[in-house]
Order: structure tokens, then sequence, then C-alpha cells
């Protein structure tokens, strides 16, 4: 069996009807250091550590029925994928995970609409959702957290900088049959926001922090994950019902867990608790990503 074949299988069971987006290659984790597949409803993206896909990789891809769009993985160029393969796909399509829909694009930018790494995190805000429950979504890129808390009950507030991606995420909500309206969307920066939800006594039941790494606001002042997590969870506790939960995450790959745990702690009461959750098991390179659910 070939590497491509094995690390398929590996995948077939997340595959089904109610999931249609998922890793089917994860560089070193299948032997194939630098190249990464993912399916979105049986279209492929295939992303590369260097500027072409290795040949045998090619060769491979090339065999398949189906359209294939490469993006080369830099953080300088940061460049929609082109097309490599197949029929072109020219209009955003919908893709499934866990049974809610979600826009996909090959040509909005360096990211098609989801991160995949976070599939099981989404499930665990569906499920932990009550009725009633109000969830504030941060840097929520799309909205797909926000979606799964709509759809477990809550009322949601998804909160980025971008409007575009406002926009985006207001159409998943309605690709799964829920009206925006009844939800709340922010535009701005979320330090901005948690201090404003402060200052008017808003407070939430869960909290979804999962910042870039690394970004500097229009006064100039920078906010690195390594340093700085710990002020953006304090200052999103303050905003917090009291028995409330927030996810940490992180995709930092320098920050190690137990680092994270400690600026976590620091910053956070001496009664809260702290539960790891793993990455989804398609992802079977380094795992980069950190999630901690705290309870306050
Ligand atoms: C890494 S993505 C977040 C991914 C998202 N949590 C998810 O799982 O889909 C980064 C997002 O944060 C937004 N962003 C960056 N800095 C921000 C800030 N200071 N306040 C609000 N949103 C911000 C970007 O516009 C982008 O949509």
């Amino acid at each position: 069996m070939s590497l491509f074949s094995q690390a398929l299988a590996a995948r077939s069971s997340l595959l089904h009807a109610d999931t249609d987006a998922v890793r089917l290659i994860d560089g070193a984790g299948d032997g194939l250091p630098g190249v990464y597949l993912e399916t979105f409803a049986s279209h492929w993206l295939v992303s590369t550590t260097g500027a072409s896909v290795p040949a045998v990789v090619a060769d491979w891809l090339r065999q398949q029925p189906r359209s294939i769009y490469h993006k080369c993985l830099s953080q300088q160029q940061k460049e929609s994928p082109t097309h490599f393969h197949g029929p072109r796909v020219d209009a955003p399509f919908l893709a499934r995970e866990n049974g809610v829909n979600f826009e996909i694009s090959f040509h909005s930018g360096y990211s098609q609409g989801i991160f995949l790494d976070q599939r099981d995190n989404r499930q665990r805000v569906r499920s932990r959702v009550q009725k009633g429950d109000t969830v504030l979504n941060t840097f929520a890129y799309t909205g797909v957290f926000s979606v799964f808390g709509a759809l477990g009950g809550a009322q949601t507030t998804t909160l980025d900088l971008s409007q575009p991606y406002l926009d985006w995420a207001k159409r998943n909500f309605s690709h799964n049959q829920l009206d925006p309206l009844e939800h709340h969307f922010c535009k701005g920066d979320t330090f901005h926001w948690l201090r404003r939800f402060e200052k008017q006594g808003r407070k939430f039941h869960g909290i979804i922090l999962d910042p870039p790494t690394f970004s500097r606001d229009e006064k100039g002042t920078v906010f690195r994950v390594e340093n700085d997590y710990g002020a953006l969870a304090n200052l999103a506790h303050r905003c917090l019902h009291p028995g409330g939960w927030i996810l940490c995450s992180t995709n930092c790959h320098k920050l190690h867990p137990k680092d994270f745990e400690r600026q976590l702690r620091a910053a956070l009461p001496r009664r809260s608790q702290f539960t790891h959750t793993p990455m989804p098991p398609d992802f079977t390179d380094t795992p980069y990503l950190k999630s901690v659910w705290v309870e306050c």
C-alpha cells in the first residue's frame, strides 16, 4: 500500500455523510514532510512548504478524478490557491462538518473559510452550551464556532476585525437555517470590545479565544501569544458569568503547553479548572494546536 492510500485509508472513518472536510495528508505525520492535503466536499487543496508540489505527489494527484488546488505555505506571500488539476472551482461552495454547512472559497485569499484543526473544539462548543446561553466568539474569522454554538441553542456574538469575514459568518448562519438577525456581529478589535463589554457589564456564559500568534493594533500595541495570552484571558474573564467557560486556543508552535497553562493560571482565578483537549485524529504531524478549556 502506498503512503497515499495508507493516509486516505486512515481517515476513511472520519469522512461520512455529515463530514466531508478532513485533512487527508498531514506532512511528516504521514511520511510526507511539507505536504498537506485537505478535502472539502470532494474538492482537494494541497498545501506545500516548498514553492511547488513534489513530483511524486504531483504524479499521484494528477491521476485523481477531481478538482485540485495548490497553495504555497508562505508567511510572506499569503496568496490564494492556484488551480492544479481537474475542473476549475470558480464559485464558493458548501462543505460539511458534523452536519453543519460552511462556505469554502478557493479565491478569497490565503485561508479558505475554515480551520479544520478546530473541528473537535467546535463540536465541544455545541455540546457544552445550554439553550439560552450567551457565547462570545472572538477573532471569529468566518464564524463557524458561532454557528456550532447557535445550533446548540446559544445566543452568539461574533467578533472580528474584518467586515468581509463577518459577512461570510452571516452567510454561514444562513447556510444552516439560522437567522443572523437573531445573533450579534461586532466589527473591531477584540481587546477594545472586551474592555467595552466589561464597562457595560455585559457577560457571557462561554468565550472563545483563538488569536493570531502575533498582531499589532492601529496604535502600534503588539500582542504576542507567548507573552500576552494571560492578559487576553484575564480581560475575557472579566466578561464571563460566574461558572462560565473560556476556550483558550493557540496555534503558536513555539509555545509549550505547560508554559501556556502557566500563563493562564497566573492570569485567572485560583479556583479555575483547566482541561487540555487534543487535536483531531487526522492531524498526525506535530500537535501545534493547544486548546485549554478553563472553567472559572
Ligand atoms: C487565526 S484566525 C481565527 C480562527 C478562528 N478562531 C477559527 O477557528 O475559525 C484570525 C482571525 O482573527 C481576526 N483578527 C485578528 N486580529 C484581531 C483583533 N485584534 N480583533 C479581532 N479580530 C482579529 C482576523 O481578521 C481573522 O479573521
